[in-house]
């Protein structure tokens, strides 16, 4: 029987042990909290055994150890990481399963690189029923390091439609917790969208809630159909004791742990347009400003006016739209992860993260099977959008979505997702952009040079004076 050790007993982290159990791996357990891993060692039997001290985890394990780490991102992970390290030895692995900052794991895999000893940087997904019956789990590291644990994560891995686990070694280094920020980015725009759709069904179209479940459920069950619009129903079927929609009663403000942040940053530092992974983020700020707002509506008034038109061609149009930018934001989300990687050279093949995410996590959906087999079939695809099978589910909801924002904005109702996807869309099928003029004032007031179509180079002009005359009768 395998045996790792398992440091960090939360939910996360017990629920992983559980699963890791039915699995036929033996447990060795340590918390910070000693009552945590008692109970859970209890709750194992056989397969469980308490540790007290990381040194006495350590210790439980034959070598080559293996110690699978679910700490909290940040200094706790850099904590945990030092006090198993001084008892560990060439040739045994850690692992680090938290939502951790890539460009920490590629220094922490350095730093343990030095003492011989693995760093894997696994991206886990799925939340706790995820962790306890099976989590979608994006690898990143030594490849030889891997091999020997791949039998075991691939039996506790989700499994796709098509029964293939959702576990691959996605590249070297920190590709694994990269992957998993930009899974997370993704994860908070489609949600964005969701919630736009929600609010323009119920509070711009004003719809009964159990119509607007009746909708959300169709969709649920269509070409929409995905692990969040299913959370999405949940929420709309939830009601409380006196019968009232739970979601009625929930604060309009979404918090945040910061992985959406970091794929935000990440998109501004490789220089990869990524607008609604950004816009959601940002869409989360300001819903955190709920007094602002408030205060704001009171005083300047509502931007939202009464809906005029017809309500049935929106609901419709909904629809439409949100496929065509669930798409544009899995485009974004993918040309990131190329570009990181050509950066750091990790080896990921997008066509491999494609297939893990078809299961297990939180933003499985349909769509990932097309564009798995598009990545398959062109692994040097530079955007999903130029794949024709896809391209043709956007184009074909392209007139929707336009009236979806076009309606929205109309109304004064903000939707920074719907909006942001589509220009990010229409910005790739402009070949000819504003950025001339960019280009042009930048020339002017700091001489900073521009190209032009007729001679290579970079160029300064010598633009002409200020004159602002205008025409004598001239408007
Ligand atoms: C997952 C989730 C998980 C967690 C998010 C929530 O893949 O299982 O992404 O990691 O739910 O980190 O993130 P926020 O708290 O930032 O919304």
């Amino acid at each position: 029987m395998t045996m790792l050790g398992l440091m960090g007993l939360g939910v996360m982290g017990a629920n992983l042990a559980r699963n890791l159990a039915d699995h036929d791996v033996k447990l060795a357990l340590y918390d910070p909290a000693p009552a945590a891993a008692d109970r859970l060692a209890q709750e194992l039997g056989a397969r469980g055994v308490a540790s007290t001290t990381p040194a006495a985890l350590v210790a439980a394990l034959p070598a080559p150890r293996t110690i699978f780490l679910l700490v909290p991102a940040g200094a706790p992970t850099d904590a945990a990481i030092d006090s198993l390290l001084a008892h560990l030895a060439a040739g045994d692995v850690m692992i680090d399963g938290g939502n951790a900052f890539y460009r920490d794991t590629a220094r922490r895999q350095a730093a343990c690189g030095k003492a011989n000893v693995h760093l894997l940087g696994f991206g886990v997904s799925g939340g706790a029923e995820g962790a306890r019956h099976g989590p979608a789990i994006m690898a990143g590291g030594n490849r030889e390091a891997l091999q020997r644990l791949e039998p075991i994560f691939t039996a506790i891995a989700a499994r796709a439609p098509d029964n293939t686990p959702c576990f691959a070694r996605v590249g070297d280094g920190a590709a694994g917790h990269f992957v998993k920020t930009v899974h997370n980015g993704i994860e908070y725009a489609h949600m964005q969208l969701i919630a736009e759709a929600w609010h323009l069904l119920r509070r711009l179209l004003r719809l009964p809630h159990e119509k607007v479940r009746d909708i959300f459920a169709r969709w649920a069950q269509g070409a929409l159909s995905s692990f969040l619009m299913e959370c999405a129903v949940r929420a709309l079927d939830t009601v409380d004791a006196d019968g009232t929609p739970l979601i009625e009663r929930i604060v309009d403000t979404a918090e945040q742990k910061g992985t959406g942040q970091w794929t935000a940053n990440a998109a501004l530092e490789y220089g990869v347009p990524a607008p609604t992974l950004a816009e959601a983020v940002h869409a989360r700020c300001l819903s955190a400003l709920k007094q602002a707002r408030q205060a704001a509506e009171a005083a300047l008034g509502s931007s939202t006016i009464a809906f005029s038109g017809d309500a049935g061609a929106l609901i419709a149009a909904l629809e439409r739209a949100l496929l065509s930018a669930n798409v544009a934001v899995l485009a974004q989300g993918f040309t990131l992860i190329a570009a990181a990687d050509a950066e750091h050279g990790w080896g990921i093949e997008p066509a491999v993260v494609a297939r893990v995410w078809r299961g297990g996590c939180i933003i499985r959906s349909t769509l990932l099977e097309p564009i798995a087999a598009a990545f398959a079939a062109n692994p040097k695809l530079d955007n999903l959008l130029r794949e024709p099978v896809l391209w043709r589910r956007v184009a074909a909801g392209d007139a929707e979505w336009r009236q979806v924002v076009v309606t929205a904005i109309a109304h004064g109702v903000p939707v920074p997702g719907f909006a942001s996807a589509l220009a990010y869309v229409d910005g790739l099928r402009t070949g000819r952009l504003w950025a001339d003029m960019i280009a042009a004032q930048r020339d002017i007031f700091g001489q900073h040079g521009f190209a032009r179509f007729d001679t290579p180079g970079r160029h300064h002009a010598d633009w002409a004076p200020l004159d602002l005359s205008l025409p004598q009768g001239g408007h």
